[in-house]
C-alpha cells in the first residue's frame, strides 16, 4: 500500500517486530526488474557505490554492483562524476550513523539511494521522511530486485520513495548476477545471514533478521567457481559462521573440511559466537593448511554479570576453558577479540574482571568499542550510568595493557620470513605496499605493483604494535 506523504511515496517501512519473525513470504524479487525503461535510463549513467560497516555489506555491495552492471549502468569510482550515490550503510554504533550522514550532507546533485543496516532503523527512516531529507531512494537490501522499479517511479514521480522490507527470506537471493567484481584474488563467501542470539546491546539481529543459512551445495559451488578462477583467498562470513548447519543437520566444521579441499591457498572465516562454538572447527582448521591458523572470538567481557546482563549465554569460566581446550589442539592458533567498554552499570571491579581476563589469555588482537546505546535493543532502556569520562578513562587502561601484550607478541616476527598475501597499495604510505601474514597481521614494505594478489616472502625488519615494517625476500 501507497502511503502519500505529499513529496514522499512509502510502500513500506522497516519494523523491528516483523524483522524478527522468519516468515520466508515477501519473495518481492523472483527477478530482477529490468524493461526498456531502464535499458535507455542506464545509458550513459555512472552509478557509485560507498560501503560501511562490515563483511556482510560489503558482499552486499559488490552484489549491488552487480545489479547495476547488469541493467547497463556504468560504474564510477570518483562520486563527483557519479548520477547515482548509492551508500550501504552500518547502524552497529552511533559514531558509523553520524559518519554516514556527514557523508550525505556533502553529496550535491544526484540521486542517492540510502540501504544497508541504517535503512531498517524505524527511527532513521522515521527521521528521514519527518525532516524531509533529500535522499531519493531508501531501499532495504532484500528489496534490491525492485531497485529499477523505484527508480523509474522516483523519476516519473519526481518523488522520494521509501520502500523498506522487515520481512526476511533469503535475502542473498542465489538467482541475482553474483559476481565477484571488487578483487580478483580476495573474496567473501555467504555462509549465513542475520543473527538469533539477540545480545542485549546489538542492532544487528533487528537490521539483519533471523539466522538463515545458506544451501551448503551453494556455498561449495560458489568457492569451487572462485578456486577455478585462481582467487588467492577466502573469507566465510556471517554474524555467526559457527552455529552453521544446527538447524540442518550439518555443521560448519563440515563445510570449513569441504571448502579447504578446494585447494584455495588461504581461507579463514568471520565471526563465531563462543556459545556454539565446536572443537572440531578447531581440528579442522589444523587438518588443512590452507586454512589460516586465525580464530577471531568476541568475549566482549571478562565479568560474568556483564556478560549475562549482555546475553551472551556464557561466563568467564566457560571462555577460559574454551580457550584453553583450543589451544591444547591448536597451540600456535592466533586469537583476536572483541570487547565493548561501558556497558550499562559496569563498576571499576567488573572493569578489572575484563583487565584480568585479557592478560590471562593474551590475546593477539583487540578491537575495542564503547557501548552505544541503540534504539529498539534491551540495552537502550538499561540504565546508561557509567559517564562518558569513564568510559574513555577504561578505553585508554585497556588500550595500554593491551599494547605491552601485543608489544611482547610481536617480537616473535622479527627478523622472520614469512608468506604474505599482497592486499595493494598502503592506505598510509602510497610507496609502500601492503599485505598479511597468515596470522592476519598486516605488514608493509616497498615492492612492485605487479605483486599485488600474489603470494609472495617477507622478511620482517620493524614491528610496530598494529602493523610490521618488512623487505621483499629473494633467496
Ligand atoms: N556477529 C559478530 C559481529 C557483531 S558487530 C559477533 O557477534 O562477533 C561487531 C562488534 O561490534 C561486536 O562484537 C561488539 O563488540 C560490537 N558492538 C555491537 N553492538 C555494539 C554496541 N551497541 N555498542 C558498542 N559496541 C557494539
Ligand atoms: Fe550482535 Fe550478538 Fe548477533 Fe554478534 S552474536 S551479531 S553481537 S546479537
Ligand atoms: Fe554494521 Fe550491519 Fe554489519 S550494522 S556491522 S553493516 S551487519
Amino acid at each position: 500500500m501507497i502511503k502519500n506523504n505529499t513529496d514522499i511515496l512509502i510502500y513500506s517501512c522497516p519494523s523491528f517486530k516483523q524483522s524478527r519473525v522468519n516468515n520466508k513470504i515477501s519473495n518481492n524479487f523472483k527477478k530482477i526488474y529490468k524493461n526498456n525503461w531502464i535499458i535507455n535510463f542506464s545509458k550513459n549513467k555512472k552509478v557509485f557505490v560507498v560501503t560501511y560497516g562490515c563483511q556482510a555489506n560489503y558482499r552486499d555491495s559488490e552484489k549491488v554492483v552487480g545489479i547495476f552492471l547488469y541493467a547497463g549502468f556504468k560504474l564510477t569510482d570518483s562520486e563527483k562524476d557519479a548520477d547515482i550515490v548509492f551508500v550501504n550503510t552500518c547502524a552497529v554504533r552511533e559514531k558509523a550513523e553520524k559518519k554516514v550522514f556527514s557523508y550525505l550532507e556533502r553529496l550535491k546533485n544526484k540521486i542517492i539511494i540510502f540501504s544497508g543496516c541504517m535503512a531498517m532503523e524505524e527511527k532513521i527512516v522515521k527521521k528521514i521522511i519527518d525532516k524531509k531529507m533529500s535522499i531519493n531512494i531508501v531501499i532495504s537490501i532484500n528489496n534490491i530486485g525492485k531497485i529499477f522499479f523505484l527508480l523509474k517511479q522516483h523519476i516519473i514521480t519526481k518523488k522520494n520513495i521509501v520502500d523498506v522490507n522487515s520481512n526476511f527470506f533469503n535475502v542473498n537471493d542465489e538467482r541475482l548476477p553474483n559476481n565477484f567484481n571488487f578483487s580478483n584474488f580476495k573474496a567473501f563467501v555467504n555462509v549465513n545471514y542475520g543473527c538469533d542470539k539477540l545480545c542485549t546491546y546489538c542492532i544487528v539481529p533487528y537490521t539483519r533478521g533471523p539466522e538463515i543459512d545458506r544451501n551448503f551445495k551453494d556455498i561449495i559451488d560458489e568457492c569451487r567457481k572462485l578456486a577455478d578462477l585462481n582467487y588467492q583467498e577466502i573469507v566465510l562470513i556471517g554474524q555467526n559462521v559457527s552455529s552453521y548447519g544446527i538447524k540442518h543437520d550439518t555443521t560448519f566444521a563440515k563445510l570449513l573440511d569441504e571448502v579447504a579441499k578446494l585447494k584455495i591457498p588461504r581461507i579463514y572465516f568471520l565471526t563465531c559466537h563462543p556459545y556454539d562454538f565446536s572443537l572440531d572447527i578447531i581440528r579442522i582448521m589444523k587438518k588443512h593448511k590452507n586454512i589460516l591458523p586465525y580464530l577471531h572470538l568476541p568475549i566482549q567481557s571478562g565479568d560474568d554479570n556483564i556478560l549475562k546482563l549482555m546475553g551472551r549465554k556464557y561466563n568467564s569460566q566457560y571462555y577460559l576453558k574454551l580457550v584453553d581446550n583450543i589451544r591444547k589442539i591448536f597451540p600456535d592458533i592466533v586469537l583476536s577479540t572483541d570487547i565493548i567498554i561501558g556497558f550499562p552499570t559496569e563498576t571499576d571491579k567488573e572493569f578489572k574482571n575484563t583487565l584480568k581476563i585479557v592478560q590471562q589469555i593474551k590475546f593477539d588482537n583487540i578491537f575495542m568499542f564503547i557501548f552505544s546505546k541503540r534504539h529498539g535493543t534491551p540495552a537502550y532502556n538499561m540504565v546508561d550510568n557509567v559517564s562518558d569520562a569513564v568510559k574513555k578513562n577504561r578505553f585508554q587502561i585497556l588500550d595500554s595493557w593491551y599494547m605491552k601484550i601485543i608489544e611482547e607478541k610481536n617480537k616473535k616476527y622479527l627478523n622472520n620470513i614469512y608468506d604474505v598475501l599482497v592486499d595493494g597499495i598502503s592506505k598510509k604510505n602510497k610507496n609502500t605496499l601492503e599485505g598479511r601474514l597468515i596470522t592476519n597481521k598486516i605488514v608493509h614494505f616497498f615492492g612492485k605493483k605487479s605483486m599485488i594478489g600474489k603470494i609472495i616472502k617477507v622478511k620482517i625488519t620493524e614491528t610496530h604494535p598494529f602493523f610490521l615494517f618488512g623487505e621483499v625476500f629473494s633467496k
